[in-house]
Order: structure tokens, then C-alpha cells, then sequence
């Protein structure tokens, strides 16, 4: 009932992440579903949101008139948008500045990342960008949920993350390969989140899924183990030298500008912003998605017929 529902407005409905948080809301019961859209959003980034009950608003974090009108009479702001310094930052504090004016309870930043509180200002100025916005956050006095989750897997494996190139069979390392990372499937954080936004007990918090928790190594074993295929290793360096590498590559102004800095699995092979402690809640009712069935059903195709199907990279 309509008088009951949680109203919900999500900004970057239209993204890879989005898109799917979109869903997930969708199927929770007691959830009205408004997403924010662009004036010139391409009608393909919308396809299966019009027609699924959701109501479309238009506007963008550039334009502070349309956020008002936006979050006017909505219970929880969601965020999944990504972008440079002009959205992550300026965009998403204009956003958070309209929900509180407008009295919505709480407001969930575009974070579904490793734990960038445990970094220091400049070690990866992209996550400090996250910081610098949940400081906001919680200075505005409005409730909030932080939710980290280390790498997404589907980037984490794909040639996206710099790390493993499938597909031409290379991977890339840093140190010996053996450094831990902590991995999420987005399915399984979208799920989260959707549950979230209407429960109480994830309030005032951060919240840390993961999935699983492998290394380059187990990675490139489990995939030479289903694929008798043998994967070429490049050490790229050292520790430090990859820590060097963060500082210098997400310069933010060059990750505004080529976009394709991807920190999340890099600063954790370089050891930091691991999840200190994971909520063992948050998935105890369901089974996350682990790296080697990420893989299995990757390469069923091929599995089923290993002479036709040509080897898939990554979804
Ligand atoms: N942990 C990980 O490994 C990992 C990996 C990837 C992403 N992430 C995180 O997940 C989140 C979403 O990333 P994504 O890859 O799904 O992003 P994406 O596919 O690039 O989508 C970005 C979204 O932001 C919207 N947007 C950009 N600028 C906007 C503006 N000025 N006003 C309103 N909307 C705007 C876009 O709208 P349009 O469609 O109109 O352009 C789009 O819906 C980010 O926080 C990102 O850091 C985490």
C-alpha cells in the first residue's frame, strides 16, 4: 500500500551497478522505486525500468533545482553514481544537501568499495573522494549506511581491474601473487542494499559484505583447473612499487579524465583498505556467490562443448 511503501530514490539507476541495485529494489515488497535520469539518458540504459512500475524523474547532481524536486517526499536516497570529483564529491554533496533540506531519514552514499577509512589522504585520492563524503554524511546529521564490499568479482577478474586478461590468457601481479583481496559479486551487494534501505539495524553504520577472499594465484590455479589452460604470469613489481603506482595513476585528474583507473582490487594487492570485519549477518541467510562458481558458470559454454565455444574472457 502505497501509504505504507518506502520511498526510495535511486541516482545511477542507469549504470552497470545501478541497474541492478534498480532490480533488486524492485523485487522487495514495499518499496516505491524512483530513479533519477538525465535529460539525455539513452532510452537503452532504461530498458526493463519504465515498464517495471518504477517512476522515472528527471534531473542530474549538476542541477541542485531538480534534486530538490527529486527527493521531495522520499524516505531513503540511494546513490550508484560514478564519475569524477564533479560527481563523486560536488554532485553527491549537492544530493545530500537537497535530502536533508527536503527531511528524507537516510541516504546511502555510492560507496561498494574497499574500506577507505582505513586509508590515509592521498594513498588512492579516488576512495579519498568516499571518505570525504561520508565525513559529510555524517556531519549532516542525516542517518546513513555505508556499504563496503572490496572489489566487485566481476571487475575484480575482468581486464577492467588491470590484473587478469582472461581472455589473452595473461595475469599480472604485484609482490608474489599471494596477497589477499576480498570479492563480492554485485548481485549479492545489489541484494544487500535492497534489503537494507528498510531495515533499521543497518542505520548509522558501515556494512561489510564479502563474498569471498582469494589471491592472483587462487585465481589463476582455479581457472587453469577447469580450463587446462595454462595462464602466463607478469610480475609487474613489488609491493611498494604498485603503492607508487596508485598514488601517481588515480591522480584525480587523470582518472576524471580517462576514467579508467580502477582502484578496488589494486589497493588491496597493495595491502590496504581490507575489510577489518565482516558483517557474518549480512549473508548468514544466503549463500554469496564464491570466485570458483563465478568461473564455473563463466565457463560453462565452453565446458559443455570445449571444441566450438571459444573461451569466454568475462561476462
Ligand atoms: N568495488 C568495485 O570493484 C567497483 C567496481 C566498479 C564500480 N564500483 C562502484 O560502484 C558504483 C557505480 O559504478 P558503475 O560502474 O556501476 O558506474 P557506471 O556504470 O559508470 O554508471 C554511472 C551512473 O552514474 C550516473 N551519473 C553520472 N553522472 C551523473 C550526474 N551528473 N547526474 C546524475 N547521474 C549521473 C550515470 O548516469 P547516465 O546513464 O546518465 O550516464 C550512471 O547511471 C560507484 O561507486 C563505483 O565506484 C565499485
Amino acid at each position: 500500500m502505497d501509504t505504507e511503501a518506502t520511498h526510495v530514490l535511486l541516482v545511477g539507476g542507469t549504470g552497470r551497478f545501478g541497474h541492478q541495485l534498480a532490480s533488486a529494489l524492485l523485487s522487495r515488497p514495499g518499496i516505491h522505486l524512483h530513479v533519477l535520469v538525465r535529460p539525455h539518458t539513452r532510452p537503452e540504459s532504461l530498458e526493463g525500468l519504465a515498464d517495471q512500475g518504477v517512476t522515472l524523474v528527471e534531473g542530474s547532481l549538476q542541477v541542485a533545482r531538480s534534486l530538490d524536486s527529486a527527493v521531495e517526499g522520499m524516505d531513503v536516497v540511494v546513490s550508484a553514481v560514478r564519475g569524477g570529483h564533479d560527481v563523486m564529491v560536488e554532485g553527491q554533496l549537492r544530493l545530500l544537501h537537497a535530502a536533508r533540506r527536503k527531511g528524507v531519514m537516510r541516504f546511502i552514499p555510492s560507496d561498494y568499495s574497499p574500506d577507505y577509512f582505513a586509508l590515509r589522504e592521498g594513498e588512492d585520492p579516488r576512495l579519498d573522494w568516499h571518505r570525504h563524503v561520508a565525513e559529510a554524511v555524517v556531519d549532516s546529521g542525516m542517518r546513513y549506511t555505508f556499504v563496503l564490499c572490496g572489489a566487485f568479482m566481476e571487475v575484480a577478474l575482468s581486464p577492467a581491474a588491470h590484473v587478469f586478461d582472461l581472455e589473452r590468457g595473461h595475469v599480472a601481479y604485484w609482490g608474489t601473487g599471494d596477497e589477499p583481496f576480498d570479492v563480492t559479486s554485485m548481485n549479492d551487494v545489489a541484494r544487500f542494499v535492497a534489503e537494507a534501505v528498510t531495515d533499521r539495524r543497518a542505520e548509522n553504520r558501515r556494512v561489510e559484505l564479502v563474498g569471498d577472499v582469494v589471491t592472483v594465484n587462487d585465481v589463476a590455479r582455479r581457472y587453469e583447473a577447469l580450463t587446462g589452460r595454462q595462464l602466463q604470469r607478469v610480475c609487474r613489481g613489488t609491493v611498494e612499487d604498485l603503492r607508487r603506482h596508485l598514488a601517481r595513476a588515480s591522480a584525480p585528474v587523470d582518472a576524471a579524465r580517462e576514467g579508467l583507473v580502477q582502484p578496488h582490487l589494486l589497493i588491496q594487492l597493495a595491502g590496504r583498505g581490507r575489510l577489518q570485519d565482516p558483517d557474518a549477518d549480512a549473508f548468514a541467510r544466503r549463500h554469496p556467490l564464491s570466485v570458483r562458481e563465478y568461473l564455473e558458470a563463466m565457463l560453462r559454454p565452453w565446458m559443455a562443448s570445449p571444441g566450438e565455444a571459444s573461451l569466454p574472457a568475462h561476462p
